[in-house]
């Protein structure tokens, strides 16, 4: 595709309304080729995020600009958003600064990768039902949080946990704990800055564990496009084949959960190379609405029957 053309002077004076500002903005994303994906499914629901962040409209009072004359300030603000996605590839998210997963609304910016994970329909009904009374569900940990919002979503569903959320970006975490203050939620969710779940392994057991890690392989990453590459590399890349992070969490996890406890992790497009990786451990895949059923469950007993003690990795 060729690089996209600035527009004229001549034709953004010609926009008046919202809805002008709207067809201008989904006529140019299109043409750019700019890509979804980050929270967004299509042009239109970007384009009316940054018009509801430029005139400071809830999203559903915006039909109420759509056929009046936006202010000098609203129409340059919107056409300074749009130009900053089409022309720098900055990702809307980032660009109105927040990101809404499960109803809820999470700060953000270029510390942390812009939420849009499964988790947000299994974390309701799927996951629990594998779990003891949502009441008697404890400990709860997060691998890899980023800004936190799935420990936030799992620390309102199981009321009674305490959820220990690690991360390994010291920066991710300066954003999780701003939405985990947010959220009133500092009593009950604990951040950590470790590799893994290395600095849990010493503490509680866990009734529950899961992680979207980081496990695009390098090669993927490296044909991305670019408003992917505006996030951390960090929150995307796990080594050659993607499972440098999940392989450790498996091992960890063999050793901080209770005994009838669950391991749940996203891992992309990794589902033949988790068989191949682990080819006698029992993993189930959890339906999606989309099909993609990319999230694994996996049991404390299995990992503990199919995985070497640590004794036993070390030689003993
Ligand atoms: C795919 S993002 C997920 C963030 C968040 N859970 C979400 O769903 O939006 C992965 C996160 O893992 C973190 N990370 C990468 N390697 C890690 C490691 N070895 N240990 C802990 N966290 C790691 C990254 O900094 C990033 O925040």
């Amino acid at each position: 595709m060729s690089a996209p053309q600035r527009p004229t002077p001549a034709a953004t004076a010609r926009l008046k309304t919202g809805g002008d500002c709207l067809r201008f903005a989904n006529r140019l994303f299109k043409s750019a080729g700019i890509a979804h994906g980050q929270g967004f499914v299509n042009a239109e629901e970007e384009s009316l995020t940054l018009l509801g962040h430029a005139t400071g409209l809830a999203w559903e009072k915006l039909p109420s600009c759509f056929k009046r004359a936006l202010t000098a300030k609203e129409k340059a603000s919107f056409l300074s958003l749009v130009e900053r996605r089409v022309f720098d590839r900055v990702p809307t998210g980032y660009l109105v600064g927040e990101a809404w997963l499960g109803g809820l609304r999470f700060r953000i910016d270029e510390r942390v990768i812009i939420p849009r994970s499964y988790f947000v329909e299994l974390i309701p009904e799927a996951i629990p039902q594998w779990l003891p009374p949502v009441a008697q569900v404890t400990d709860v940990a997060d691998i890899c949080t980023g800004s936190g919002c799935l420990a936030i979503l799992l620390a309102k569903r199981f009321p009674k946990a305490h959820v220990h959320a690690t991360d390994l970006s010291a920066e991710a975490l300066e954003v999780a704990a701003l939405n985990v203050a947010d959220h009133k939620l500092a009593k009950r969710v604990t951040l950590h800055e470790t590799d893994t779940m290395t600095a849990l392994l010493k503490g509680p057991k866990f009734d529950l564990i899961l992680s979207n890690p980081p496990y695009e392989p390098e090669g993927i990453y490296r044909r991305l496009p670019a408003e992917f590459k505006k996030e951390p590399k960090g929150s995307l890349v796990s080594g050659k084949d993607g499972l440098d992070v999940i392989r450790k969490l498996l091992a960890q996890a063999r050793e901080t959960l209770k005994p009838h406890g669950i391991l749940v992790i996203e891992v992309g497009g990794l589902q033949k190379a988790m068989h191949l990786a682990w080819p006698k451990l029992p993993i189930m895949w959890l339906p999606t609405a989309d099909g993609a059923d990319c999230v694994c469950l996996i049991h404390a007993s299995d990992l503990r029957r199919e995985l070497p003690s640590p004794g036993a990795r070390r030689g003993r």
